[in-house]
């Protein structure tokens, strides 16, 4: 018997261009990875569906995702009102259609095993008010020219148009699609063995520490560093103390600058702001491009720049800062002062905010959480304690010479001697 023929229109999964809206929690590329195993999901459900034929109706080149047994038509039209009508236009062969969706992986191959007798359309609606299947016996342009597209009624106004012009409308289940991450998760719990849940799970676990601390620093998420052990690292998690204007244990700190200041790690910028404005010139060096453009739209200065590659000024900075447990970058102490002996002029400043616990000496890395649920990979990081500073000091040419502390922040500083 002839069964019809399965569309699946789709956009080829190229970063920046799919998934926009799963870019508040997750990178470009990891948006495209998971609207390719989204449309690799579909494209195997379609392949088992009873059908006649099988076409792709894709925006952009297919790729290594596309299986064997499709054919490819490319896209044309304006909206995608537009798109979709050209669609059932350019596939037609005589036999009725169904046209899915990339962004419904869930979908079983039963249900596009649809009976047409009886029938002239066929309707799918999602939860958002949209639809992920639509199916017409014969190509119709005025079908679909016009109904608005992507809004929470265009379900009703398509099935409503359907209507209009008479078809008989056999209406699918209802699903849920992937659009935002909220919409991820749902698939991660409900349909676990998909491969868009499994890639989902897969990141959740493993986001990149600067991508959840860029989130940090715009406000779209709370963002808590812990050990590898669970235990929260208070000195890292402290994003709202970041952002606000330099405090009196601040003030006391650069009290003790001498300029040029280098602010190493320097975050939104509170510090040289600080400097700044008591005329101190002083530049701030961070790995963050947010931290880096929240800095500089302060009117302080700053550089994105790891502090291990080359920068200016490198050996007459008069002060170079290592605030808010900044020593522990890249988790090895001891390199770190003596990068910072590097920079700094043959008799300048080297001032660190230690860890309040003066014994303490540890480099296992850290991991950062989101109230998003993702976690990140380890991140190489130390916390160091006053003693201990001064024990990895000795393999560098900075001496110590002050140390104060607050209730809750410790502080260190060291001369260049040669
Ligand atoms: C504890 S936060 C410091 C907050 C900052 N001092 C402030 O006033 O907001 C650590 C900072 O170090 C930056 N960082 C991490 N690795 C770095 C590196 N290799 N070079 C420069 N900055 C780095 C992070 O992007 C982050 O802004």
């Amino acid at each position: 018997m002839k069964r019809g023929t399965v569309i699946v229109i789709a956009k080829a999964p190229v970063p920046g261009r799919v998934k926009t809206r799963l870019q508040s929690e997750f990178t470009a590329r990891e948006a495209a990875a998971l609207a390719r195993a989204s449309l690799v999901d579909t494209l195997s459900a379609v392949q088992f569906a009873p059908a006649t034929r099988r076409v792709i109706v894709l925006e952009g080149e297919p790729g290594p995702w596309l299986p064997p047994g499709f054919e490819v038509v490319a896209q044309r039209g304006g909206g995608l009102d537009e798109r979709l009508a050209a669609a059932f236009e350019d596939v037609y062969d005589g036999t009725p259609m169904l046209l899915v969706g990339m962004d419904t992986p869930q979908l079983r191959p039963e249900l596009l095993g649809f009976e047409w007798s009886g029938y002239d359309a066929v309707l799918g609606l999602t939860e958002d008010g949209g639809y992920w299947c639509l199916g017409l016996r014969t190509p119709d342009p005025r079908a679909l020219v016009g109904v608005p597209m992507s809004t929470d009624h265009t379900g009703r106004d398509q099935l409503r148009r359907l209507l209009a012009l008479g078809l008989r409308v056999q209406i699918l289940p209802t699903l849920r699609d992937m659009d935002t991450p909220r919409d991820a998760a749902y698939l991660a719990d409900e349909f676990p063995s998909l491969r868009v849940s499994r890639l989902y799970r897969r990141l959740q676990h493993a986001a990149h520490p600067g991508l959840l601390f860029e989130q940090a620093l715009g406000g779209t998420a709370r963002v808590v560093a812990t050990g590898i052990d669970g235990r929260t690292v208070p000195s890292l998690s402290e994003v709202d103390r970041w952002t606000a204007p330099a405090d009196d244990v601040d003030r006391l700190a650069l009290s003790r600058c001498e300029g040029p200041v280098l602010d190493i790690g320097c975050g939104p910028g509170r510090i040289v702001t600080a400097l700044a404005e008591r005329g101190i010139p002083a530049l701030g060096v961070d790995v963050s491009p947010r931290a880096v453009s929240l800095t500089t739209s302060r009117g302080a200065s700053a550089l994105h720049r790891p502090v291990q590659d080359r920068l200016p000024g490198e050996g007459r900075w008069g002060s170079v800062l290592l605030m808010d447990g900044n020593i522990g970058i890249g988790g090895d102490p001891a390199d770190l002062l003596r990068r910072c002996a590097e920079l700094v002029r043959p008799d300048g400043l080297v001032l660190v905010e230690v860890d309040p616990d003066d014994d303490l000496d540890d480099i296992t890395p850290i991991v950062l959480r989101s109230s998003t649920g993702r976690r990140s990979t380890p991140l190489p990081w130390a916390r160091v304690g006053t003693r201990a500073l001064i024990r990895h000091a000795r393999t560098t040419h900075l001496h110590p010479t002050e140390d104060w502390r607050t209730p809750h922040r410790a502080f260190l500083t060291l001369r260049r001697t040669a």
